[in-house]
């Protein structure tokens, strides 16, 4: 049984992206070209997707859909309707998982099933939904543009929040006729509060549980991660243009290495340096973590992300420039996000961890004092003194932690 103490992978948010660079990658599989339609409009067979090597073999069914957005990517979804013992007549709550940053949806499911949150629900009466964001493997594909070509990078969370998660939404309620419950990590929490925030997908949502989020993120208190993102907000375009970034292209390392020959940086033990001591992971996960991810997201999107370290409100994505910033919003700063518009009787679940340096305490405080006048009783809040990033995702004790009681506030919802 190999725990590997002070050892965590990038999992979700980060600029963790720069530690994979240290490990040697083998060369993934590209996902593209495949695909063939069969039946139901939407459902496709990837022979080498996250519903056939990370799922069926599991013995549950699962279905890869694909949803395209409103400004035309085409991302991949994968159900999974029921658990394995199925059964059970009553209409099942339909639940979305979104992952964070620089990773996909695959990163739910490198635990043994027993130990993972998307077939711990589907057992628990689920119909479990992953998500997986544009520019990732399985949702690199648009309707016009192809990922080679700079537009199609062209987007930050913004698009994320305004398009990704509402084509989700929208299909999922389309299917079902439900309210979903939904769980992101990460990324996927602020891009879950920002929507909040602006009154979208609420008319669909039952409930949601943020694991390690990130709204706020001054605080993130690695010195590695904090010159990374001042980097992004700074001469960082000119290394890598406004397009793709991905974790394992050559600019990316010497960006690495740049960072690491600063003086007092200590990137022997990268992995915690970037995203705090995870207490818990396994590691066979942690080899598949390393197998599978990080995965590429747009510069545009990193550069959003250091914006929000660096200026300490959650905003939209700043141009960096009045006139252009007045061009795009008609102001000359750009619109934030109010947290504190998120509707007051909104169910939230709100898990932590002591040891996350990305989701520092710090800002996990300032996300709550912005949630403070939230029903008291729709709004349930839990630390854990020992997680950190990964944990949330991957630890080996995540189920008895955190999932079980994810599946009872879901449940108490009903
Ligand atoms: C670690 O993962 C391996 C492979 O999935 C599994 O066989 C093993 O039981 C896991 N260890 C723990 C402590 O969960
Ligand atoms: C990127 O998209 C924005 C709108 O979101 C547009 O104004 C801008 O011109 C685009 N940039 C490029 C380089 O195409
Ligand atoms: C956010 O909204 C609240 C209440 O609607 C308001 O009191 C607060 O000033 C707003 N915050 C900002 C930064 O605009």
């Amino acid at each position: 049984m190999a725990l590997l103490h002070g050892m965590s992978p990038l999992a979700g948010f980060g600029f963790c992206l720069l530690v994979v660079l240290m490990v040697v990658m083998p060369n993934q599989a590209n996902g593209s070209s495949r695909n063939a339609y069969f039946g139901q409009r939407n459902i496709v067979i990837q022979p080498s997707g996250i519903c056939a090597t990370s799922v069926i073999p599991h013995g549950y069914k699962c279905q890869e859909i694909e949803v395209t957005t409103q400004d035309g990517y085409i991302l991949s979804v994968q159900r999974i309707p029921e658990g394995r013992l199925a059964g059970g007549d009553a209409k099942k709550q339909p639940v979305i998982i979104q992952h964070g940053v620089l990773v996909d949806g695959m990163t739910w499911l490198l635990n043994p099933p027993e130990q993972n949150l998307p077939l711990i629900l589907a057992d628990n009466g689920f119909d479990v939904w992953i998500a997986n964001t544009r520019g990732t493997r399985f949702s690199n594909r648009h309707t016009s543009l192809q990922p080679d070509e700079p537009d199609y990078w062209n987007w930050s969370w913004d698009e994320l929040v305004t398009y990704d998660l509402p084509a989700v939404f929208g299909y999922v309620y389309g299917q079902t006729g439900q309210k979903t419950h939904y769980v992101g990590h990460s990324l996927g929490t602020l891009i879950a509060v920002a929507s909040f925030s602006e009154g979208l997908l609420v008319d669909k949502l039952k409930s949601a549980v943020l694991l390690s989020p990130i709204a706020y993120l001054s605080h993130m208190n690695t010195a590695l991660g904090v010159l990374a993102a001042k980097s992004f907000v700074g001469e960082i375009t000119t290394l890598f243009g406004l397009a793709e970034f991905n974790p394992k292209g050559a600019p990316a390392s010497a960006f690495l290495k740049a960072l690491c020959a600063y003086p007092g940086l200590d990137c022997y033990d990268l992995l915690t340096a970037l995203t705090g001591k995870n207490c818990c992971l396994n590691a066979s996960t942690v080899d598949l973590f390393l197998r599978n991810e990080p995965q590429s997201t747009a510069t545009k999107n990193m550069v959003h992300l250091a914006q929000t370290v660096r200026d300490g409100v959650i905003a939209k994505y700043n141009y960096g420039n009045p006139d252009f910033n007045v061009m795009h919003y008609g102001e000359a700063r750009p619109p934030i996000y109010n947290l504190s518009n998120i509707p007051h009787n909104l169910p939230i679940f709100i898990s932590y961890g002591g040891q996350d340096a990305l989701s520092d305490v710090r800002d996990v405080q300032l996300l709550l004092d912005s949630l403070k006048f939230h029903d008291v009783d729709k709004l349930t809040i839990q630390y854990i003194k020992d997680y950190a990033h990964a944990d949330f995702i991957m630890g080996v004790n995540a189920k008895d932690i955190v999932y079980n009681q994810i599946v009872s506030f879901f449940k108490h919802q009903r």
